[in-house]
This record gives structure tokens, C-alpha cells and sequence, in this order.
């Protein structure tokens, strides 16, 4: 250490050294502390309750329907180390279906979120509570966030599987992905029938012919000959007469018939076969 300072001082001076030795002493310990308090500062975010408090749901999954898609993956996945590939077509805060992915999965699973965290009620439906939250208060910023720092956790303390963040639009992202992908689909983005519709159409490419499962939220009422007529007839709504009518048709159009539970749906591919039948 004492020959390596002689020599630096022999090479460039005295006033060299000591600013080099100021610089190793304290420029460097402040440059750790100050990326530790950047990084401390770019985990922040507000705590949750509040917005549970201000009347703003962050998980968008009621327990009993948790229940029920928690029954659902144990039925359908018995092999239970087997990893398995999940795509997930809406996240928001990532406290809802998604937290619920993260709990199932299997080791060495892999999970995708899908999320474009942006502007998704047209103004038309401005009434719609989540017009105002996504529009007015630019909510999915702290939506994303909250994901992000939630991944970031996640990988530090468990990191049993996989996380993908996808962020854009699902009739953008989902072409990305080959045939013969995913174990499970689940549809939970807009509710708005075309963008349902080509989500639901992208999940059949791309889904597990073999056997795997598409599902999704919001088909509140099932489906019947009544609903899918006021469905048609109010196709640019969000939300209508305690249904949402664009995830009513699509479904509607797309499989002949599924099961509903609590508004939760889902259906099964069996050798490329769509059915609500599964032993
Ligand atoms: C009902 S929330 C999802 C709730 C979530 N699954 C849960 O359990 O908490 C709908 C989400 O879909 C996203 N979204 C809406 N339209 C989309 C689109 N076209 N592409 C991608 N994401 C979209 C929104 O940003 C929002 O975060």
C-alpha cells in the first residue's frame, strides 16, 4: 500500500495524491449513498389504503371469485410441479388476478402481464367511474408502478418464477406470440367488444391446443337470448344495465358455450376442441 502511494506520488505529485485520496475517500461512499436514496426514491409510491380509502379498488377480484379461480387451477393443473406458462391480458395494479398467478404457479412457471396502463373508457362513457380514475386522475402510471415494484419484491425476496411485464396495447403485443404457447389465457383488459373480441381471437392462436384454458372477468349475468339483444344494442358502453355488453358478445360469438361463476368465465381447448366439459 506504502510503495503504491510512493509511486503514484513519484509519477504525479503530491496535490495528485490528495485528490485522488479525497475522491476515493468521500466522492465515492457519497455516489453509493446517493444511488441507494435514488433508488429508494424511484421504489416510492403511495401506500395503498389510501386509495381503498378514497372508494378506488386496486384489486379488481371480489375473494369469492378468487375462490373459484383458485378451484379452477387446481382441477385443471393436477400435475403440481409441472411449470406452466400463464398470459394475463390486464394487470392494473397487479393486486388482483394477478397476485393470484404468483401464488398457483408451480417453480419455473412463467407468467406474462399484458397491460397498456393508459387511457381505455372512451369519452362516451364518461360517467364510468373507471373513466375518471384512468382518465382524469392518469391513474395507470401508479397502476404500472405499483407492478413494477411489486415484480422488483417479488424477484429479491422469492423469485420461484418467471415475470414478464408487457406494457401495450393487447391487440399489439398478443400477435407476438407463437401457436401452441399457453396453459392458460385469462381476458381481463378493455370491455369493449371489438378490442374482446380480437383478444379472445389472438388467445385461440395462441393457446395450448393440447389442453389449456381461456377465461376472463366481467361476463356479470352468463349469457341469454335476452342479454345478448340489449348486449347488441349497446355495444358502445363500457358497462350497461349491470353488464358489461362487449365481453357478453364476444364470448357469445366466439364459444358455443362456457361455464360463469360469479363473473368469472372460462372455457377449455381439448385437442384444438373449445368446451366447457372437463373430467
Ligand atoms: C379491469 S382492469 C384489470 C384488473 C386485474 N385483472 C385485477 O384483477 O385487478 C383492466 C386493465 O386492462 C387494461 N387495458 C384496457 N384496455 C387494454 C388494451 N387494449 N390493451 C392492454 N391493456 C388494456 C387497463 O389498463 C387496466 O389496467
Amino acid at each position: 500500500m506504502l510503495d503504491r502511494i510512493r509511486k503514484h506520488m513519484q509519477i504525479f505529485g503530491f496535490i495528485h495524491f490528495i485528490f485522488s485520496s479525497l475522491k476515493y475517500v468521500l466522492i465515492r461512499p457519497l455516489s453509493i449513498l446517493l444511488f441507494i436514496l435514488m433508488k429508494k426514491l424511484a421504489l416510492m409510491s403511495g401506500p395503498l389504503f389510501i386509495y381503498k380509502i378514497l372508494g378506488f379498488h386496486v384489486a379488481l377480484m371480489p375473494p369469492p371469485r378468487k375462490k373459484i379461480m383458485s378451484d379452477l387451477f387446481k382441477k385443471s393443473f393436477k400435475e403440481k410441479n409441472k411449470p406452466l406458462k400463464f398470459l394475463e391480458v390486464g394487470t392494473w395494479f397487479g393486486e388482483g388476478s394477478t397476485q393470484l398467478w404468483i401464488d398457483l404457479l408451480p417453480k419455473k412457471s412463467e407468467l406474462y402481464l399484458v397491460d397498456a396502463w393508459g387511457k381505455y373508457i372512451s369519452s362516451g362513457d364518461s360517467n364510468d367511474s373507471m373513466y375518471q380514475l384512468v382518465s382524469t386522475y392518469n391513474i395507470g402510471f401508479q397502476a404500472s408502478h405499483n407492478v413494477l415494484k411489486k415484480l422488483c419484491y417479488y424477484e429479491a425476496n422469492k423469485n420461484y418464477i418467471d415475470i414478464n411485464f408487457l406494457r401495450g396495447k393487447s391487440t399489439s403485443l398478443l400477435k407476438n406470440f407463437k401457436e401452441d404457447t399457453f396453459d392458460l389465457i385469462y381476458i381481463d383488459a378493455s370491455h369493449y367488444y371489438k378490442e374482446v373480441k380480437a383478444d379472445i381471437l389472438a388467445a385461440k392462436n395462441i393457446v395450448n391446443k393440447k389442453f389449456s384454458i381461456i377465461c376472463g372477468d366481467d361476463l356479470d349475468k352468463g349469457i341469454n337470448s335476452e342479454l345478448v339483444k340489449l348486449a347488441k344494442l349497446n355495444l358502445h358502453k363500457n358497462y350497461s344495465d349491470g353488464f358489461h355488453p362487449g365481453v357478453l358478445l364476444a364470448v357469445h360469438e366466439n364459444f358455443q358455450k362456457v361455464n360463469e361463476k360469479d363473473g368469472f368465465w372460462w372455457v377449455y381447448c381439448i385437442d384444438g376442441k373449445y368446451t366447457d366439459i372437463y373430467r
